[in-house]
């Protein structure tokens, strides 16, 4: 045989082979169907000429090993987060896809209505996380005979009703996700034939009525998450039927009544939340037999009756307990110390009495602890419980203690401990006494709250030595002296070497978007106002240069605002209005480009109004009862001097020209006021994003 004949053999061979293996036309036609209605970024290698015929070679293709005949099947396509975009207005390709079983085409960019048809050969279908809308159409899923495992379509915008029928059509399913659509209305009968279902998820939609009677009987469920709907009714008891079950969720939803006093028998479950319903009655006993759980958040009920009759002992996993915002009574449970692993524990918004139990302070793992809001008695006792809790780095106490001394040094002497503590907020107890030393003992302090209590005497100087500080709430107290040039050398107001992001503190588990955003997004502040402080601003002030929030109100402050205040560039709210300051408003201030709020009424300024950047937003009401300044805005004219004896003649003439300053809006005023506000806006807009780039 010659080297030729042996070459043209091969070849053939090679060519035999690639028919051999190349895919079957109908699937290659279909794919292509599919491929014309879609684009990608970087393009599907589906056209290269490399293997434009054999689409088992396809990017995300996958056929049957064996031909069938000689060709083969297409038995996955499989292209999740492909930066696939595009309308799929024929979806016929799909039926013609006779093998395929596994069909994942998760985050995308993919819009068009929920496919007519399937091959009965489909197990995983995946269309989570695109754009497709409309009804699931349920006929296409009625007939018997499909095979679906998995089924998700979360995270797109389908609307109409949840498709229960999808049962009869695939009643091996073992996961339905219907979650982060509009799905409204009832769930109707159906589910319950999924007798093998074991994730059932459709929150965040609109669903309502109650769960429906059929659901119950699935008992091989493990994840039944459903937050996030209207949902009503009761929580029956035969949802102690669901024996594997690890997750429940329903919170956020309308859910009335009590918890099943059979709950207990759930042995499996880690997390129960039921928060955010309108729950009542008091707490199974059995509830603490949920040895597993690691996650009970129960806040935002109508929950009522001593908790401390409850033993939480068994509790050994449970890391996040949250029973805030009801109405429970009797002593925070000693119970509750024996659960090792807790790392967040709240009870806010009860009406909870006694004492904070010594035993609390074994708690070495607690890192977030909210009690305010409730009627116990001891602060400093709390305060030399909690100290031991190592890894204590959130402590709400507000609304909490009321009329009792501030600990003071003597109550709490060597300060040790809170080595980690970065919030305490101890506000509105009418706590009486001084700012104590020890504050200054809590190094890692970053928000310290002591608003609306009785505290006088001085603000201590070492305040401004705290070297994480950048929330610092005294509003409302009986302070005196002066505002401590101390204060102005605050080291994370002053440069950024410390993060002033506490997201990282943040158990996002335990809060509702808005009080996280509240509690956990708080804007660099200094706030002092309704106090009783005097002497001047300090001029240093102005160093603060990451400051967002200044306020100075209510007290007797008095000499001239510093022109230095023009430094916080950062500033957003600035209220000095209830003092004695006096002297002009400095031309500086409209260099302050983030300022939305100022106030400086019902002082003794004097002098024109500055009118430029943010202070043409500012209204009448900021500057009110100050009888000197004058300006635009108090539609008062600025008397130029040696003309002082004119005064009168003035008053009359501004009063008879009132008209024309309402007639101004009208006149060329209006036209440059417009320009001028346009104008800073876009410059605030544009400096805004550059500075926050
Ligand atoms: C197409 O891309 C896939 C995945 O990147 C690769 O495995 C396959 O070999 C490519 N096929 C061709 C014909 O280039
Ligand atoms: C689809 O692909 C995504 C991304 O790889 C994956 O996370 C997801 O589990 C897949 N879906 C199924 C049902 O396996
Ligand atoms: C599906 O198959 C039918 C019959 O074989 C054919 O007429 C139709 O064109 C195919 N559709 C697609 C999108 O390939
Ligand atoms: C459904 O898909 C989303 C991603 O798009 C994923 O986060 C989710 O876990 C999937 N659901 C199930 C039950 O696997
Ligand atoms: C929902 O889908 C969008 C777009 O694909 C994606 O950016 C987002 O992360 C998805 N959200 C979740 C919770 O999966
Ligand atoms: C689906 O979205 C398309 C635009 O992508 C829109 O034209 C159509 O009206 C929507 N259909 C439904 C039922 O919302
Ligand atoms: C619960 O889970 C176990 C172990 O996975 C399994 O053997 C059992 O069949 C399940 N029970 C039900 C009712 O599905
Ligand atoms: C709980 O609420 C239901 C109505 O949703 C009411 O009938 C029942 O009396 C309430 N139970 C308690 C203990 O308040
Ligand atoms: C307490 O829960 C109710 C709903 O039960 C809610 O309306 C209210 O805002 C919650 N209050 C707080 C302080 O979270
Ligand atoms: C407190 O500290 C001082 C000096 O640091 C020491 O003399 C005193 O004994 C300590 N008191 C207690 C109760 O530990
Ligand atoms: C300061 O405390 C007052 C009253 O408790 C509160 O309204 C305000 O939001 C607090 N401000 C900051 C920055 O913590
Ligand atoms: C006030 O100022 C306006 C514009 O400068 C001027 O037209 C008007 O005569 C002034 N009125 C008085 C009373 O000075």
């Amino acid at each position: 045989m010659s080297i030729l004949t042996f070459f043209f053999f091969n070849l053939i061979l090679l060519i035999h082979g690639s028919i051999v293996l190349s895919c079957n036309p109908i699937d290659r036609d279909s794919l292509l169907s599919f491929h014309h209605q879609i684009s990608s970024s970087p393009p599907l290698n589906w056209s290269s000429s490399v293997a434009a015929d054999d689409c088992c070679q396809w990017e995300g293709v996958s056929c049957t090993g064996d031909g069938d005949g000689l060709l083969r099947r297409v038995t996955r396509l499989w292209l999740p987060e492909r930066s696939l975009a595009g309308a799929i207005t024929d979806f016929s390709f799909l039926a013609n896809l006779s093998s395929l079983s596994h069909l994942n085409l998760s985050g995308n960019r993919i819009s068009g209505a929920f496919p007519s048809l399937f091959p009965h050969s489909i197990k995983i279908l995946d269309l989570s996380s695109n754009r497709f809308n409309g009804t699931v159409d349920s006929l296409s899923l009625r007939r018997r005979g499909l095979n679906l495992i998995a089924f998700n379509i979360s995270n797109n915008s389908f609307s109409g009703a949840i498709p229960s029928s999808i049962c009869s059509a695939s009643p091996f399913l073992e996961t339905l996700d219907f979650s982060m659509n509009q799905f409204t209305g009832r769930i109707y009968h159906g589910l319950g034939e999924c007798s093998q279902l074991q994730i059932l998820r459709a929150g965040f939609n609109s669903i309502s009525g109650w769960l429906p009677n059929d659901l119950y009987s699935i008992r091989t469920l493990k994840e039944i998450s459903l937050c996030n709907n209207q949902f009503s009714g009761p929580i029956d008891g035969r949802i102690s039927l669901f024996s594997n079950l690890t997750i429940l969720e329903l919170h956020v939803n309308e859910f009335t009544g009590e918890i099943p006093n059979n709950i207990g028998l759930l042995s499996k479950l880690e997390q129960l939340q039921f928060h955010t319903n309108s729950l009542n009655g008091t707490l199974p006993h059995s509830l603490t037999d949920l040895s597993n759980l690691n996650t009970l958040l129960l806040r935002n009920n109508h929950f009522a009756g001593e908790i401390s009759v409850l033993d939480f002992s068994k509790l050994q996993k449970l890391q996040a307990i949250d029973l805030g915002n009801n109405t429970f009574t009797g002593k925070v449970p000693d119970s509750l110390c024996l659960c090792r692993s807790l790392t967040a524990l709240r009870l806010a918004y009860n009406k909870l009495t006694g004492e904070i139990p010594p035993c609390m302070s074994s708690l070495k793992s607690l890192s977030h602890f909210s009690i305010s809001d409730n009627y116990l008695s001891n602060v400093a006792g709390a305060l030399k419980i909690l100290r031991h809790c190592e890894n204590l780095a959130v402590l709400f106490m507000s609304r909490c203690f009321s009329d009792e001394p501030m600990p003071d040094d003597n109550d709490l002497l060597n300060l040790s401990g809170f080595e980690n503590l970065q919030i305490l907020t101890l506000g509105g107890c009418k706590l009486e006494g001084r700012i104590p030393f020890w504050i200054s003992k809590l190094r890692r302090i970053k928000v310290l709250n002591l608003s609306y209590n009785k505290i006088s005497g001085p603000i201590p100087k070492w305040l401004g030595n705290m070297p994480s500080m950048f929330v610092l709430n005294l509003t409302k107290n009986f302070l005196t002296g002066d505002l401590p040039y101390e204060i102005t050398l605050l080291p994370s107001l002053i440069s950024d070497n410390t993060s002033s992001d506490l997201s990282h503190l943040a158990l996002p588990f335990l809060f509702d978007s808005l009080q996280y955003n509240r509690l956990f997004n708080l804007p660099r502040g200094l706030k002092v106002g309704n106090n009783s402080l005097s002497g001047n601003i300090p001029e240093e002030i102005g160093r603060l240069k990451l400051l967002r929030v200044l306020d100075l109100s209510n007290n007797n402050f008095n000499g001239g605002i510093p022109h230095q205040l023009s430094g916080l560039v950062n500033l957003e709210r600035l209220d000095m209005s209830g003092n004695h300051l006096s002297g002009k408003i400095p031309e500086s201030l409209t260099e302050l480009n983030f300022l939305s709020y100022f106030n400086v009424a019902n002082n003794d300024l004097e002098g024109e109004i500055p009118r430029k950047g943010q202070f043409d937003t500012f209204t009448a009401d900021d500057f009110e009862g100050n009888p000197k300044l004058c300006g635009y805005l108090l539609r008062r004219n600025c008397t130029i001097t040696g003309q002082d004896n004119n005064v009168d003649t003035n008053e009359e003439e501004e009063e008879e020209n009132e008209g024309s300053w309402y007639n101004v809006p009208f006149g060329l005023g209006y036209f440059v006021g417009l320009f001028a506000v346009t104008i800073s806006l876009l410059l605030i807009n544009g400096s805004w994003i550059s500075f926050r780039k």
